[in-house]
């Protein structure tokens, strides 16, 4: 017990650790990750039933998912949200058409000079000063309550009355944000990311989070800023809507995402494409490798056709390729989109196989990203989300 005390008044003992403070922790907290590691020193044991792969469910302990994590297995907590996809409605059953070409270029380029590297890197700092982002902890519900407001303040900033930010709860502290730009009609493109981080070997110790998916969080807000300055978008003559989703708890297995693409399929919403960005700063990994930087496309668990227009989307908007490359199973939200019959696409940082093997712990931070990088996230987020705000399903 005592070492437990000692190691929640390291990690979490304030509310707001601000980036200078936690320097000189990261030591200690290193050293604390390896000694968490004793499975003793926590467990919850409450029943969770979590599927492993497609139509394979077990039921095991809250407890077990950290475990599950630090052996790299990946699940989809589906205790609550067992139906996701059974009464997926008509429109959703139509196989989607998009786009065969690229064709707002000359829109779409000049709202990159909205874009800003440095207002991305000042965004993430602060949001990497929360000690973690655990979405069952007063961290998390403080750290998503500061998240609305930026987005909130970027909305009042850009003077765009019709569009608003909404809390999604949950019934942990961690709700999920939705922002919504009405277009002509109620048909959906959604851009998600996750607003939790995790420490894996303890739920309570320091968690920044910076890349997994702080960098995601940050990269979709400022696409969304920039997509604010257009008249197009913020007049509502787009002919779809558009969605920017923050989502809670995706650590702990897809929580918040599946809440919500529950309550879309329930509500027969029209979500006609979903991209999530998930991790979109490191290229280290890619580089030590001897690897031209790029971004990774991922072509497992995702659909076919959404996913061969985001690699015309970064043909045309990115200065750097694309690799096309593997996640696995329920990596990320885009999965909670797929099951509910909504097509997904995933890009992430690099290739799988180079992306950065420190999330999940107290060393996933900011000195460790590329803001170049994460721009081309932006870029091609924007790109995506004016092509297809303008697309007549
Ligand atoms: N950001 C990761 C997924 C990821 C890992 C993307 C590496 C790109 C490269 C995500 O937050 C995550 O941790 N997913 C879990 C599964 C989840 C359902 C708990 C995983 O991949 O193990
Ligand atoms: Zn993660």
């Amino acid at each position: 017990m005592k070492l437990l005390s000692l190691l929640s008044l390291c990690a979490a003992g304030s509310a707001f650790v601000l980036p200078q403070q936690q320097q000189p922790l990261q030591g200690i907290l290193h050293a604390a990750d390896a000694l968490a590691a004793v499975p003793e020193l926590w467990s919850d044991d409450t029943p969770r039933l979590l599927e492993l792969a497609p139509g394979d469910a077990v039921w095991m302990k809250e407890g077990d998912k950290l475990r599950l994590m630090r052996e790299g297995k990946k699940f989809i907590d589906i205790t609550d949200h067992r139906d996701l996809g059974a009464t997926v409605h008509a429109s959703a059953k139509q196989p989607v058409s998009f786009p065969s070409n690229i064709t707002h270029s000359e829109i779409v380029k000049p709202i990159f000079k909205s874009l800003s590297a440095d207002n991305i890197r000042k965004n993430l700092k602060q949001f990497t000063s929360f000690p973690n982002r655990y979405f069952r902890s007063d961290n998390g519900r403080q750290s998503s309550q500061w998240l609305q407001s930026l987005i909130s303040d970027t909305i009042d900033s850009a003077g765009a009355k019709n569009v608003t930010v909404t809390p999604f709860k949950h019934t942990w502290p961690q709700s999920s944000l939705i922002a919504r730009i009405p277009g002509k009609s109620n048909k959906t493109i959604v851009v998600g990311a996750h607003q939790d981080s995790v420490n894996m070997y303890l739920p309570f110790l320091s968690a920044p989070g910076a890349d997994d998916d702080g960098s995601g969080t940050m990269t979709i807000l400022e696409a969304f800023k920039a997509l604010l300055t257009n008249k197009n978008i913020t007049s509502g003559q787009a002919e779809n809507t558009l969605e920017f989703h923050w989502y809670s708890a995706e650590e702990g297995g897809l929580l918040g995402s599946q809440a919500i693409f529950s309550a879309y399929e329930k509500a027969e919403r029209d979500v006609k494409a979903m991209l999530q960005q998930d991790m979109t700063g490191y290229i280290k990994g890619t580089l030590d490798a001897g690897k031209k930087e790029s971004v990774g496309v991922i072509t497992d668990f995702v659909d076919t056709g959404l996913t061969e227009f985001i690699k015309k989307v970064i043909e045309e908007y990115c200065s750097i390729p694309y690799v096309e490359t593997k996640c696995g199973y329920a990596c990320s939200d885009h999965a909670s989109a797929s099951k509910a019959g909504y097509p997904s696409a995933f890009v992430i940082e690099s290739a799988f196989e180079y992306s950065d093997h420190s999330i999940h712990t107290s060393g996933d931070t900011l000195d460790k990203l590329d803001f170049e990088h994460i721009l081309e996230h932006a870029r091609m987020t924007v790109g995506f989300a004016y092509e297809l705000a303008m697309a007549k399903f």
